[in-house]
Parts: C-alpha cells; sequence; structure tokens
C-alpha cells in the first residue's frame, strides 16, 4: 500500500467529512483503488461517501466466535472470518468502504479480533491507499485498532478545546506501541474571524506537522446537516482545494 492514513480527533470536529473529501482528492489525483475504513461505530462514512454501508465487520466478529458460527478452530475459522471480510466490501468506482460496526461486546473476542485487524492489513496490500476514519476521543488508540500507519492525521476546529484534544492524541500515540510515522494536525472550519492566536498558542509544542487548513465552508455544512455525500461537491468547492493541497502535502511526505 501506498498510503495508510488514520484520521482521529475531538468529537464534530470533521473527521468523517474530512476522511470523505481525502477519498475524492486521492481518487482524483489517480491513486486508487482506495479502502475507506469506518472504525466508528456511529458510522456516517457511508453517507458522506455515498455508498451503502454494507454489513459490519463486528457481526462476523460474534458470528465466528459463537460456536454455531464458523468452523470451530484452526485453519478453516480463519478462513470462514476472510471470506465473511472480502463479502463485508461495499464497492465503488475506484474505493471499497468497510464497516467496524459497533464496539467490544461483553464478552472478550480477542482471537477473533486479531484475525480482524491481521486481515484487514492484508486486504489493506490490493489497495493504493487505505483511509481510516475512527471514532471521536482516543480509545482507537489504545485498543490499537490505529496500528501501523503512514499518517495519523488529528483533526481540529480553532478551538481551545479540540486543540487540546489533539495534543493529548498526539502524546498518547508516543507513548504507546504504536507505528507511525507522520504525525500531522489539520484545522478544520477555519474562517475569517477564527481565533488563529488560539492555535498557534496550542499547536506550537505539539511537535506534529500543520497542514494547510480547511476553511469553513457553508456548502459542506449544508451537505452534512442533509446526508449529502462528498462527490456532489463543485469541483472548485474550497474545503475540497484545500483537500486536494494536503494530497499532495501527503505524496511528497510520503516520497
Ligand atoms: N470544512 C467544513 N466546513 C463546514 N462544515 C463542516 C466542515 N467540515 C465538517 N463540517 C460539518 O461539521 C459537522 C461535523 O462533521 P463530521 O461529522 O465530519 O465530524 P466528525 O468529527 O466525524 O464527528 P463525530 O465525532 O461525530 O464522528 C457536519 O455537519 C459537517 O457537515
Ligand atoms: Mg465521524
Amino acid at each position: 500500500m501506498k498510503l495508510s492514513i488514520a484520521i482521529a480527533g475531538k468529537g464534530g470536529t470533521g473527521k468523517t467529512t474530512f476522511s470523505a473529501l481525502l477519498v475524492r482528492a486521492l481518487r482524483e489525483k489517480g491513486i486508487r483503488p482506495i479502502l475507506a475504513v469506518d472504525a466508528d461505530p456511529n458510522s456516517t462514512l457511508a453517507d458522506a461517501l455515498g455508498v451503502d454501508e454494507g454489513r459490519p465487520l463486528a457481526e462476523i466478529r460474534e458470528q465466528g466466535s459463537s460456536p454455531e458460527g464458523s468452523p470451530a478452530s484452526g485453519v478453516g475459522r480463519a478462513r470462514a472470518i476472510e471470506d465473511e471480510i472480502h463479502r463485508a466490501i461495499t464497492e465503488a468506482d475506484g474505493f471499497d468502504l468497510v464497516t467496524m460496526g459497533r464496539g467490544e461486546g461483553p464478552r472478550c473476542y480477542c482471537y477473533v479480533n486479531n484475525l480482524l485487524r491481521l486481515s484487514l492489513d492484508t486486504l489493506g496490500k490490493s489497495y493504493d491507499a487505505m483511509v481510516l476514519d475512527n471514532e471521536a476521543g482516543m480509545e482507537h488508540l489504545s485498543r490499537r485498532t490505529t496500528n501501523d500507519v503512514d499518517f495519523l492525521i488529528a483533526v481540529s476546529n480553532p478551538t481551545l478545546p479540540s486543540l487540546r484534544a489533539v495534543k493529548r492524541i498526539m502524546q498518547l500515540s508516543r507513548e504507546l506501541p504504536i507505528n507511525i510515522k507522520h504525525r500531522m494536525v489539520l484545522v478544520n472550519r477555519v474562517a475569517s474571524d477564527s481565533p488563529l492566536e488560539v492555535v498557534e498558542s496550542q499547536l506550537g509544542p505539539v511537535e506534529a506537522e500543520r497542514l494547510p487548513d480547511v476553511p469553513d465552508d457553508e456548502i459542506v455544512e449544508r451537505a452534512g446537516a442533509v446526508g449529502q455525500d462528498v462527490f456532489a461537491l463543485d469541483d472548485q468547492n474550497p474545503a475540497l482545494l484545500a483537500v486536494r493541497a494536503i494530497v499532495d502535502k501527503l505524496c511528497v511526505a510520503e516520497t
């Protein structure tokens, strides 16, 4: 895989919108096929991409771990789960979507969880890029669903609480045994009256590269509100233009 990108950040900062814009901008640049992974139990990435969300992987996990599910043990069970994962993929033009579904149940299905992670690693090899849209907060880092990635992009708004969340995410990502090649910060929804001095003062000590800001755009906001996908946005939409510039930066960083 050429590029694997995990998106993190505080709730409502625009992670899903940015993930979907990223898929569009990567595809336009000819970096395809792309695997979009919705790792948020309250998934909306399918809507943002205008595709069916398909069958969540969590269902496979639960079925795979039940006695009447797939074969009891060993290679047969692993293969059955891999087949299920392939069936759970929604295919679209230039990208596929896989949805993780809701989090851990009351019991721990470590074996099947690990298989799922491994299968996703294997699956990732068939793609030129992977975009992982995570749930808000830092759970995904400690649970290690965000594993080895080229880029961890923490999305913030120009607000103190979300900037502080970015700092915590970056800090935790350094403390955990996960491999991240590049840590980057994206300030989303920047308007002419945004308090940029707060952004500067908070992001100074983060030790992560700041990507070009994404402007606050009322068309993007409206699209999100009515459940319209990012492919319906005008070719010259300002937020999309910013995300194209970000894709160029990511490509340069990886060469
Ligand atoms: N650049 C932008 N300009 C205007 N509105 C935006 C922009 N980016 C995101 N939004 C809007 O902000 C809202 C939240 O966006 P989104 O759902 O992508 O956030 P999120 O971080 O994924 O949220 P959650 O934590 O709930 O998963 C949506 O209504 C979306 O349309
Ligand atoms: Mg989201």
